[in-house]
């Protein structure tokens, strides 16, 4: 065993690793991650359908082909509004479907690692499912990078000086709800943008910020873009975008 994997330790038979694999680049992964992904029995995720899935193809690197994987497709994503019933029904019994074969598997005495991009208690799928399963089995859970540290670090663009407050909200609230926060912000960050950005955008104008306004598309990963808000005319973007408005507080 090397230091690093004694530093990382090893995985527990019958314990859910929440396993957060930060924003993209392989090399913001916590080494309790990267230890995790090597010594778990079993490696979940969650994929849009069709698709390799973004916290496995972090991960992609430490797999050995000896890991079982558990693949979860969500039965929707973007496409419906998340408040419409429809969105809820299928999502619910999805989540209850997924929870039952990682409860499966821990009660068979396998540990597993559920990836999470990012952290996993920062707007991750994760979170339904350690609802679900955190009194019934142990649960770890590994911070993991943001996605909006990745991408202000990557955008060279400190985000909070002084007594700077920082707002962080989706890209899914309505316009009038987005420029009104917005507003009341010395620094914010705008997850979810993906098909909202010409909403955000609209609202971040309202606002009266859109000179500080910064678009990050994939921070840290292999197609990263990051441009002014100002000079991106498109309408949507990817699932992996977000607005970044770095505060102007105290300078000394
Ligand atoms: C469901 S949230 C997951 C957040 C994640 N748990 C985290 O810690 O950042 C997904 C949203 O995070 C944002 N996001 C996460 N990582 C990103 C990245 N590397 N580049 C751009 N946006 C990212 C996007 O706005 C995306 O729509």
């Amino acid at each position: 065993m090397t230091s690093l994997d004694t530093i990382a330790g090893a995985a527990k038979g019958g314990t859910l690793y929440g396993i957060g694999v930060g924003p993209g680049d392989a090399r913001y992964m916590t080494l309790r991650a990267a230890g995790l992904v090597r010594s778990v029995d079993v490696i979940a995720y969650f994929a849009k359908a069709g698709r390799e899935g973004n916290a496995r193809r972090i991960v992609a690197a430490l797999m050995n082909g000896a890991i079982r994987e558990l693949k979860f497709e969500y039965p929707v994503t973007d496409e419906i509004p998340a408040a419409a019933p429809a969105y809820r029904e299928a999502i619910a019994a999805f989540y209850a479907d997924a929870a039952a074969a990682l409860a499966r598997e821990l009660q068979g005495g396998a540990s597993v690692g559920l990836l999470a991009e990012g952290d996993p208690f920062f707007y991750g799928s994760f979170m339904h499912m350690w609802r679900r399963l955190e009194q019934a089995f142990p649960i770890e859970v590994v911070p993991g990078v943001t996605g909006m540290s990745g991408c202000w670090t990557r955008a060279n663009a400190p985000i909070t000086w002084g007594d700077d407050v920082l707002t962080v909200m989706p890209g899914t609230l309505d316009e009038a709800t987005l420029t009104e926060r917005l507003k009341r912000s010395d620094a914010a960050v705008i997850m979810k943008v993906g098909r909202n950005l010409a909403k955000v955008r609209r609202a971040v104008v309202a606002a009266g910020l859109i000179e500080r306004a910064i678009y990050v598309e994939r921070g840290t990963m292999t197609e990263e873009r990051i441009v002014p808000l100002k000079d991106c005319a498109a309408s949507a973007g990817p699932y992996f975008a977000m607005v970044l408005i770095p505060g102007n507080g105290r300078r000394l």
